[in-house]
């Protein structure tokens, strides 16, 4: 399928607002944030996350965004060489046509000579996510027992990292 990826700017904080809140409140087992929090923000707290993370957007066309995905690097000396990816999420109806697929994929080619390493925390229950993750070459490295405690149920969660320098030896 053909995918249309591109970063997101403050300019499309509507966008981005709907979907991000989306996600939350469709997956409020896989997200570290819930919706409650997020949906009470201010559109400058959303403006905040579009200018100082690196978010793409996803699908069919430029205008029909169906998918994201976001990526940080800290701010101090000692960690810039590895970053975050964090928000993960597609649409129910864009999935299994590849578009997470390309989100990652355009991500990595993104921040491939920026960063060294990418590490993200994924459910150890979100079989999907773990695969998509693994066929980049994700390698887990641990596991966070009881990471997110989601009202009465505790959840753990695999942390993950791409090693880019060796993604670029082989
Ligand atoms: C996980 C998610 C982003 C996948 O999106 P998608 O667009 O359907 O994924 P793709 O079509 O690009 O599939 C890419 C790979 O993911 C894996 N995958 C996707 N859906 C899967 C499923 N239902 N079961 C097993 N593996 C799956 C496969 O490895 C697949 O590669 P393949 O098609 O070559 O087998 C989507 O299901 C989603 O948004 N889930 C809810 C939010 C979430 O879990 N985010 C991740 C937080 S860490």
């Amino acid at each position: 399928m053909d995918v249309f990826i591109r970063r997101l700017s403050a300019a499309d904080v509507a966008t981005y607002r709907q979907i991000r809140l989306e996600s939350l409140q469709r997956h409020p087992d896989v997200f570290g944030t819930s919706y409650e929090e997020e949906a009470v923000l201010p559109d400058e707290v959303f403006v905040q996350q579009l200018t100082t993370n690196l978010i793409l957007g996803g699908g069919a066309d430029e205008q029909h965004v169906t998918g994201i995905v976001g990526f940080i690097v800290g701010g101090a000396l000692k960690v810039r060489h590895k970053g975050i990816l964090w928000g993960l999420y597609v649409q129910p109806e864009a999935r299994g046509s590849g578009l997470a697929k390309a989100l990652v994929n355009t991500l990595i080619d993104a921040v491939k000579d920026e960063v060294e390493q990418i590490q993200l925390s994924v459910g150890a229950h979100n079989v999907p996510a773990a695969r998509l993750y693994q066929g980049f070459g994700f390698e887990p490295y641990g596991l966070e027992n009881s990471a997110l405690k989601v009202g009465e149920q505790y959840l753990d969660e695999v942390l993950m990292a791409l090693d880019l320098r060796k993604l670029k030896q082989s």
